[in-house]
């Protein structure tokens, strides 16, 4: 076992297409280039994080899925593998990860069980992130009771917004029930763009918002194209295009984290 104080933080939403995957992926990759060892764990049977790292999932391959639905024999070990950046590992999913879900649901401790497949590298990195599904599952469950920390991203978007309230009674419902040692470390405004009025409405809100003001992180994701081009090659921006305010707005966001605790 590793000597590290690992931060175990998930990045979580129920809301769809907030920008999730998009700061899992580039975080980890930001928070690597400052020199921290990141391993990224993908719970979404979309897989968005697993390809956006650039690993391809072949058949013989372990994933998050093995992982939870046989905790005894499977080491979490195993499942990791390692990506074109050193320092920068994953334990990939798969869409059978979805059938998890089914399958878990009539066993004791099933919330528990990806706590107990992690438990074994606890100390090996600096940070585990990991990427969650855009629904209160059974696996976004399995991934709240097992953090430490939540990154809440919020598109600058009036539903994103107005959905923050029920996400922060979720996350304070595990926490009196399941994980007393949660908290939200931080919300990050995302798809900011700064010609439209709504954007920076919805970001002055944020701002003035009695329950959210103080986690919000200063560092604001802006729209940008280079983001969604670097996904696509399975690259994270900063890797991809160094000089791009994707990879800026995502090294700040690194720093910014290493500062906080
Ligand atoms: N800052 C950005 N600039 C441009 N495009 C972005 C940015 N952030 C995210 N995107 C794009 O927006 C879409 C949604 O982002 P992402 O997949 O990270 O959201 P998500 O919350 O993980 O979604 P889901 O809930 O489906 O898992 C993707 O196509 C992504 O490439
Ligand atoms: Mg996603």
């Amino acid at each position: 076992m590793g000597g590290k104080q690992t931060r175990i933080i998930a990045v979580a939403n129920e809301k769809g297409g907030v920008g999730k995957t998009v700061t899992v992926v580039n975080l980890g990759a930001a928070l690597n280039k400052e020199g921290k060892s990141v391993l990224v764990v993908d719970m979404d049977p979309q897989f968005n994080a697993t390809k956006g790292l650039g690993v391809d999932v072949k058949e013989e391959m372990l994933t998050v899925y093995d992982l939870i639905k046989d905790t005894a024999s499977i080491k979490a070990s195993d499942a990791i593998v390692p990506t074109r950046w050193k320092g920068l590992d994953l334990i990939p999913s798969h869409v059978d990860l979805a059938g998890a879900e089914v399958e878990l649901v009539d066993e004791v401790g099933r919330e528990n069980r990806l706590k107990e497949a992690l438990e074994s590298i606890s100390g090996e990195y600096d940070f585990i992130l990991l990427d969650t599904p855009p629904s209160l599952s059974l696996l976004t469950v399995n991934v709240l009771a097992y953090a430490k920390e939540v990154i809440v991203p919020c598109q600058t978007h009036p539903y994103s917004y107005d959905a923050l309230d029920e996400l922060f009674d979720t996350i304070f419902t595990i926490k009196e029930n399941i994980n007393p040692d949660i908290n939200v470390t931080g919300v990050v405004a995302t798809l900011f763009d700064t010609r439209t009025r709504v954007s920076r409405r919805i970001l002055e809100k944020l701002k003035n918002d009695d329950r959210y003001k103080d986690l919000l992180f200063d560092t604001v994701v802006r729209v940008n194209t280079t983001i969604a081009e670097s996904a696509g090659v399975g690259k994270p921006v900063i890797f991809f295009r160094q000089n791009s305010y994707g990879s800026s707005d995502y090294t700040s966001l690194a720093k910014e984290l290493l500062t906080t605790r």
